[in-house]
């Protein structure tokens, strides 16, 4: 058995616990806002929190996350008000959209390390988190507009 803690509910899950994170989500919570899409730790579209870490849900066990915090872009923020994606939002970032709530995820976890972030560190933080669309240069600017808005605030 193992407990979780998803998006600030308590989870308790009786199954295979080497079952991927990413297909507990998506298909026993209905959380589908996290994106199945290499399934091999290469795209970064399954990027979820666990305890506040950036990790690709394909690649993390149930049993990984065991006795953990995981939070979903479902639960990034109330209503969809991180300072992230007001800025995603405001900059129309997305194109097909496919890729965007890891490419949040992952931003989100930067910020929270870095709250100031150079272009370097953006580069460094995103580099595993591929879109097809080339939605790049939105994503620095919303990122950058992001760590503006908050001044340097912890997110
Ligand atoms: S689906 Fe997890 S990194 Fe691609
Ligand atoms: S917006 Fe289409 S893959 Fe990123």
């Amino acid at each position: 058995m193992a407990i979780l803690r998803v998006n600030g509910e308590e989870r308790q899950y009786d199954g295979d616990s080497s079952m991927p994170l990413l297909w507990y989500l998506r298909d026993e919570l209905g959380l589908i806002g996290t994106k199945f899409g290499c399934g091999q730790a290469l795209c970064g579209a399954c990027t979820i929190h666990v305890d506040g870490t950036a990790m690709r849900g394909c690649q993390t066990t149930i049993a990984d996350a065991d006795g953990l915090s995981v939070t979903t872009i479902e639960g990034l923020a109330a209503d969809g008000d991180h300072p992230l994606q007001i800025a995603w939002r405001e900059l129309n970032v997305p194109q097909c959209g496919y890729c965007q709530s890891g490419q949040i995820m992952q931003a989100a976890s930067l910020l929270k390390d870095t709250p100031q972030p150079t272009d370097e560190d953006i580069d460094s933080a995103m580099s595993g988190n591929i879109c097809r669309c080339g939605t790049y240069p939105r994503i620095r600017a919303a990122i950058k507009q992001a760590a503006a808005a908050t001044q340097g605030a912890k997110l």
